[in-house]
């Protein structure tokens, strides 16, 4: 079965590895893909952007099924473009894929389908969240709590162009919740908690994630399919009321709240970084649950979840988020995943000497899978500590908390 993955990044590369693994008859091509699906597979210079190259390449290649990682080719219409022209996809039409790319088109069906989300306030004033709407690669939010940070916040989303949008502060622990589905069926991956903000402590700007850990201790997998059948099934009915059905990775962003779950934002692709801890701990055909979504009939798919512990440690440039790198030379990386780690690249290239070199914000993400979230963090982290690059910067206390409290509970 050839498998085409669009897109560049860490969730792409988890992917390229894990569909691997789902037998022996698997082919991996990636466009544009990264030096580590690289390794795995064949990677075709064709942009994530460019939907023509990709269905010219789809053809050419006989794909069997394309996996499409990034939301922006999703919100263009690349799984359109490609069911049009009778190829299997997995990932949502555009008109489906609005669910993320747009924020007031979410709020709206959530509405429609009666699962709570943060109220949209008339007033701007702290404490709210400002939201540029449209697609700001999770860096177009603010968090404000104070009147200066309103105003600030109210700069920042103005600059990304388009409407803001002003709501509620919610306050609990937040949730990534995935579930794969075929247009009405959803089957829930392991929970995973994201880490937004740049620095630790949970402190400076918010980014596209700089670590993540699975599972969530006091969410059994019972748990999670239930925040499914209640979050993600009524959107996935109101969607295909809409003659919109959501076919692909349907990622409820949600806050436990005291008042219950609440839904942060809706995505319509795998989270990038917590892909690379949901992927590790999935067992069972995962190529053939993707196909099966595709062809809308998920009903008889079953996929187990290890009874392990995954964290995963982005190593990102001196200056992520304001900027990425390039053209730094990236050295450890084999003495890294001898640690054991796994070692997903999500900006990288390969330089005219066939060295590989730094080449966006977020680097690498380097996961760790062990019995425990205390054992897997330690994997993790000492696979990072073997990276090296000029200004290479990660958060120290990914998974620390949760990993505590582990511990204090035997
Ligand atoms: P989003 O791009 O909507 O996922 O927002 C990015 C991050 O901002 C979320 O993961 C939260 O940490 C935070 N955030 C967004 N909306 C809210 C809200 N209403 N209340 C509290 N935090 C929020
Ligand atoms: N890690 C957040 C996201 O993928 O949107």
């Amino acid at each position: 079965m050839k498998v085409l993955l669009v897109g560049s990044g860490g969730r792409e590369h988890a992917l390229a590895w894990r569909l691997a693994r789902s037998g022996p008859h698997v082919e991996i091509h990636a466009a544009p893909g990264n030096p580590g699906i690289a390794r795995i597979g064949h990677c075709h210079p064709v942009r994530s952007d460019d939907l023509e190259g990709l269905l010219d390449l789809a053809r050419q290649l006989r794909i069997d099924l394309v996996v499409v990682g990034p939301e922006a080719p999703l919100v263009a219409g690349l799984a359109d473009v490609l069911r049009h022209a009778g190829i299997a996809v997995f990932g949502p039409s555009a008109a489906a894929a609005q669910i993320e790319g747009s924020k007031g088109f979410a709020k709206d069906v959530l509405l429609a389908a009666g699962v709570p989300t943060a109220r949209t306030l008339a007033r701007v004033e702290a404490p709210c969240v400002i939201k540029a709407d449209g697609l700001a690669a999770g860096k177009g939010v603010f968090v404000c709590t104070t009147a200066a940070e309103v105003e600030a916040g109210l700069q920042g989303a103005a600059a990304f162009g388009g409407e803001i949008v002003v709501e509620e502060l919610l306050i609990g622990s937040e949730l990534s919740l995935f579930a794969l589905c075929d247009g009405t069926r959803a089957i829930a991956l392991t929970p995973a908690q994201d880490f937004k903000r740049a620095y630790d402590g949970d402190t400076g700007p918010n980014t596209g994630g700089m670590g993540a850990y699975s599972p969530v201790p006091g969410i059994s997998r019972a748990d999670a399919q239930q925040l499914v059948d209640t979050i993600h099934l009524p959107v996935l009915e109101e969607l295909a009321r809409r003659g919109s059905p959501f076919v692909g990775l349907l990622y409820a962003g949600l806050m436990l709240t005291a008042d219950g779950p609440r839904v942060i934002e809706f995505n319509a692709r795998f989270g990038d970084p917590e892909t690379q801890v949901v992927l590790p701990l999935l067992e069972g055909d995962l190529l053939g649950a993707l196909a099966a979504a595709a062809a809308g009939d998920l009903s008889g798919v079953e996929l187990g979840i290890a009874s392990a512990a995954a964290v995963t440690v982005v190593v990102a440039g001196g200056d992520y988020p304001a900027r990425g790198d390039s053209g730094s030379e990236i050295t450890g990386l084999d003495a890294a995943e001898a640690t054991g780690a796994l070692v997903f690249h999500a900006g990288t290239a390969h330089d005219a000497e066939h060295r590989i070199v730094t080449n966006g914000g977020r680097v690498l993400t380097v996961t760790g899978v062990g019995a425990n979230l205390a054992a897997a963090r330690a994997v993790a982290y000492a696979g990072v500590e073997q990276i090296h690059f000029a200004g290479a910067r990660h958060r120290t206390d990914i998974a620390l908390i949760a990993s505590n409290k582990e511990t204090s509970h035997g």
